[in-house]
């Protein structure tokens, strides 16, 4: 039997207060339809059907392998799911509907939701969750045998009916046919003056179909996003679960609840990551680093046995055993070779910094190579930029260059060559020789007496 699944996406999400469509909201980096996309791409539908309609050209753009119907007028979740009838013409299988903002839901939640409904052979099989606080939420409202007879949204509850706290997650099975023919005879009478998907399952039920509910063993999987409260919520649960599994895997979180990871990064076993750090977009780390406090990755590759204390690392390669920080930013498309160290207010961009080579304070490197066992001073800074074009600066293996050089590129220091401290360089200097720029220091004898004298200072 073939699936076909219709993603909810049009509505405004009035409740974020924003101007961007709510499933374009991130949860851990991603935006929420991205999460339901994944889920729902693991169970391999036929089709998939999302129903765009609010700033729909951004959802669009936003999201690939799936098919679009703009549901021109947001008319309620009923209507959302009647406008794609036309495309699912030609359709024959079961079809599962789900809320673009739904997005902490488990595939393996859906495909047992699917298993139920075909075995039950039903003509709705809802997810239902045991809510502590189910606020918000359509309720479910069973006869006494037990059987669903309809799903009652909070606007439209009576007091009474408030108090169930079995509700609808917005997630169904149905039958074709039965689905779009139900459709067809729901009306918006009720507070929101909406064309309800929820009443559907009164239709059914009235017409003696069968409706079959399947709990949700975890009933977190299910929270409906709303607001920026219950997407800081979701936010919480999942960056907890992306932690819990690497701890499993071998790597120590010093505080889950202050570590922030991505869901594609990459941790080896035996780093430790300290408090306040974030781990972004793909980056992977190898094992045995100590990473943080107070740093942030984004998309790094990171080799083993490396530091990383109080640092902003983007885009760049950092091999084994090298250190950085604290306080050092190293800007895209840089490499930091084996053993390196690049230490304290130190911005590095688009550079190499070569094995067991040494950016200890104080500098802006950029478009530099640096080759291996160099020195760098204190205060050093590449002069890349002349306001038109970038230059780069090469410093050849083993040259030490002193404090506070202004290296004025293109330069290129050769092989084990010195830069006298203070100099700004914008000749290339030879390898194995020294360049000094700067004036002879004169020396005044007694200067100061003299002066303490003339000003009546006392010498004591
Ligand atoms: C809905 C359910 C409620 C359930 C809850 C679970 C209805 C009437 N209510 O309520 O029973 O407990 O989800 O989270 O279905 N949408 C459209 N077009 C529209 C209206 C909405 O595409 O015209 C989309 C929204 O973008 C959203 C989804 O449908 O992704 C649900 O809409 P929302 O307004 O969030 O419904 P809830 O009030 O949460
Ligand atoms: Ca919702």
């Amino acid at each position: 039997m073939s699936l076909a699944v219709i993603i909810l996406a049009a509505g405004e999400g009035t409740r974020m207060k924003s101007s961007y469509p709510k499933v374009l909201h991130n949860i851990c980096e991603k935006p929420m339809i991205h999460h339901v996309l994944e889920t729902v791409n693991k169970l391999g539908p036929e089709r998939i059907v999302a129903v765009v309609g609010y700033k729909a050209e951004m959802v669009v753009k936003a999201i690939e392998g799936v098919e679009f119907v703009v549901q021109k007028e947001q008319l309620g979740t009923g209507h959302a799911v009647s406008v794609v009838e036309g495309v699912l013409d030609s359709f024959n299988g079961d079809i599962m509907v789900l809320s673009g903002d739904t997005p902490l839901l488990k595939a393996q939640t859906l495909s047992n939701l699917l298993d139920i409904h075909r075995t039950t052979d039903a003509a709705s099989t809802l997810l239902t969750a045991k809510m502590d606080d189910p606020t918000g939420y359509g309720r479910i409202i069973r006869a006494p045998s037990g059987v669903v007879t309809a799903i009652i949204e909070e606007k439209d509850a009576t007091n009474e009916q408030k108090l169930i706290n079995e509700v609808n997650t917005g997630t169904y099975c149905f039958d074709k046919k039965k689905l779009f023919d139900s459709l067809k005879q729901i009306d918006p009478n009720n507070k929101q003056k909406e064309y309800y998907l929820t009443d559907v399952i009164k239709v059914l039920n009235g017409s003696n179909e069968k409706v079959v509910a399947a709990s949700a063993n975890d009933p977190m999987e299910t929270i409906g996003i709303n607001n920026r409260v219950q997407l800081a919520e979701a936010e919480k649960i999942l960056r907890r679960e992306i932690n819990k599994k690497l701890m499993l895997e071998g790597v120590t979180i010093i505080d889950p609840d202050t570590t922030f990871i991505s869901a594609e990064a990459k941790i080896g076993k035996d780093t430790i990551i300290y408090p306040m750090t974030f781990i972004s977009g793909n980056t992977k780390i190898g094992e045995s680093c100590l990473i943080g406090p107070l740093s942030r990755l984004i998309n790094c590759r990171i080799g083993s046995f490396v530091t990383i204390d109080s640092a902003v690392v983007r885009e760049s390669t950092v091999e084994d055993y090298a250190e950085l920080g604290p306080f050092c930013h190293i800007r895209p498309g840089t490499l930091i070779r084996k053993g390196a160290k690049v230490g304290g207010f130190v911005e590095i961009k688009k550079s190499e910094v070569g094995q067991n080579s040494k950016v200890p304070h104080l500098s802006y490197i950029g478009d530099t190579y640096i080759g291996d066992y160099v020195n760098i001073g204190a205060g050093t800074i590449t002069c890349n930029y002349d306001s038109v074009s970038k230059h780069k600066t090469v410093i050849e293996d083993g040259a030490f260059i002193g404090s506070d050089t202004m290296l004025v590129a293109p330069v290129k220091i050769g092989r084990g060559a010195f830069t006298g401290a203070g100099s700004v360089i914008s000749k290339d200097v030879p390898e194995d020789s020294l360049a000094v720029e700067r004036t002879e220091q004169v020396i005044v004898d007694n200067w100061a007496k003299k002066r303490r004298r003339k000003k009546g200072i006392s010498e004591g």
